[in-house]
């Protein structure tokens, strides 16, 4: 017996010891290729913005920093936007209620898209059908019947159109996608993921200016095509808690965590999606839910297992956890760990409830069969971990990306297609809850499929 504690207890020793000597710290080298480059007055890329709340007024502030990009104009449907867009980038940008007045313009080559998620396929089609190139927020769809509407016109003007998932173009996401191809975790079984906020503005309760009316917002403008009702400054402000102009969690955040599974593994998708979740703590009138879990099934051999709690109680935390055979990867707080545990050759043995003699010949052809490999007991684990330079964007790099299509017409590094993959593959999960039953997916169609 004394053989057996030993081998325990220098198997929680020689993982000890591999937290101690085995980590090792790397820093990712920042910055898309191209980047310092000039360009002369006849050689901008002339943007435009439609819809400029808080994900379209980051955006630009982004895109305006790649080289050689301009922004000239922007539409938006509450007056207080445009005069900010004003007093942010210059008094000579043009300002409309009206995104149409801006895809008439001449002077602009491309546009932004970040309204709420009801309006992007209507804004997308208008701008590629106006010649325009196009960069439409994520999710990509509000509705399925979005989807191939968007891709079509793609192809049919032969615009670039790049969905807004910035983790996309990240070098941490770039270096999960290379580890895991070389097999630093082996084959990979387990993809966890999850999204926990705890505070109001996490949980969608965003300020309303205290001089919205409808004076000030064109209501029938931002409604569109959901259904007339009178006007109302939270649906306007808070959109996204109301199916009407949003897709809930499962648009919101699931999409990122699909997005970054989609890109690391190089999948095209699930097969199929189960979920469950409730209205739990933000009662307050929206009719999508605070919690969300939900699994998927890879036709790669693994399986995805989701989370978004609104009201989780702690810090913020956005995580994806990679298990593979021989290791695992996390990405968290925008780095990445890799473990790399490769498995024992030994199998072990449980032989402690047999006769002393019985158990002397188990162990000692064990022992002729598997010499202790490691002096320790255990492949020993190594970790390393990579991270970005302070002030790193994946923002920056994402419009950076895009710019570059724009000038030389090469496929986006995340095009309509992708897009639609990782967005139809998360409404999976809103349509599981309805439904109360599993969701079948078809991935290379990117249809729901039958049952
Ligand atoms: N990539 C990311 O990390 C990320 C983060 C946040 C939001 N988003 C996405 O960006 C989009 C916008 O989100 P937000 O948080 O900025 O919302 P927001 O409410 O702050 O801004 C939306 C703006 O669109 C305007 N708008 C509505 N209808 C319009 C129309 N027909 N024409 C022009 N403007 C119109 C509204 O007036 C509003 O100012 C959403 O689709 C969201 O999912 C992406």
């Amino acid at each position: 017996m004394a053989h057996l504690d030993r081998r325990l207890f220098l198997r929680s020793a020689g993982l000890a010891a591999a937290e101690v000597f085995g980590g090792k710290l790397h820093l990712l080298a920042a910055g898309a290729p191209g980047q310092g480059k000039s360009f002369g007055p006849n050689d901008q890329i002339q943007i435009a913005l439609i819809g400029a709340g808080g994900q379209g007024q980051g955006d630009t502030h982004w895109a305006v920093q790649v080289p050689g990009v301009k922004l000239v104009a922007v539409a938006d449907c509450y007056d207080g936007r445009l005069q900010h867009c004003k007093e942010t980038w210059g008094q000579d940008i043009f300002t409309t209620r009206d995104y149409r007045e801006i895809l008439s313009r001449k002077d602009v080559d491309a546009v932004i898209i970040a309204t709420p998620d009801h309006w992007h396929k209507q804004a997308a089609i208008d701008a590629m059908n106006a010649g325009k190139d196009v960069y439409c927020e994520k999710p990509m769809i509000h509705l399925y019947s979005d989807g191939h509407a968007m891709i079509d016109c793609a192809q049919k003007t032969g615009r670039i159109i790049q969905i807004g998932s910035q983790r996309v173009s990240s070098v941490v996401y770039a270096k999960a996608k290379e580890l895991l191809a070389a097999g630093a975790i082996g084959k990979l079984n387990m993809v966890n993921a999850c999204w926990d906020r705890s505070t109001a503005m996490g949980a969608w309760s965003y300020t309303v200016p205290l001089d919205a009316n409808p004076e000030t917002c064109d209501w029938p403008r931002f409604l569109g095509t959901a259904p007339k009702i009178p006007y109302n400054a939270e649906r306007f402000f808070q959109w996204r808690k109301w199916k009407d102009y949003g897709t809930g969690v499962a648009g919101d955040l699931f999409v990122h965590l699909f997005s970054g599974t989609h890109f690391i593994t190089g999948s095209h998708g699930p097969t199929r999606g189960m979920a469950t979740g409730g209205l739990r703590y933000w009662k307050d009138g929206r009719d999508v839910d605070d919690v969300m879990l939900a699994l998927f099934d890879y036709p790669e051999g693994f399986n995805l297992n989701l989370r978004v709690n609104l009201i989780s109680g702690g810090q913020e935390n956005e995580a994806f956890l990679f298990t593979g055979e021989e290791g695992t990867m996390e990405i968290s707080k925008g780095a990445l760990t890799v473990t790399r545990s490769p498995r024992p050759k030994d199998p072990g043995y449980t032989v402690g409830t047999f006769t002393n003699a019985m158990q002397k010949s188990l162990l000692d052809a064990h022992t002729a069969k598997f010499p202790i490999e490691h002096p320790s007991g255990e492949p020993s684990a190594s970790t390393e971990k990579y991270t970005t330079p302070n002030g790193y964007s994946d923002s920056y790099d994402h419009f950076h990306n895009f710019f570059d299509s724009v000038r030389s017409r090469k496929p986006v590094v995340e095009d309509a297609v992708f897009g639609l993959r990782a967005a139809g593959a998360a409404l999976l999960s809103t349509e599981s809850i309805e439904r109360g039953s599993v969701v079948h997916w078809d991935p290379e169609k990117m249809i729901l499929a039958k049952t």
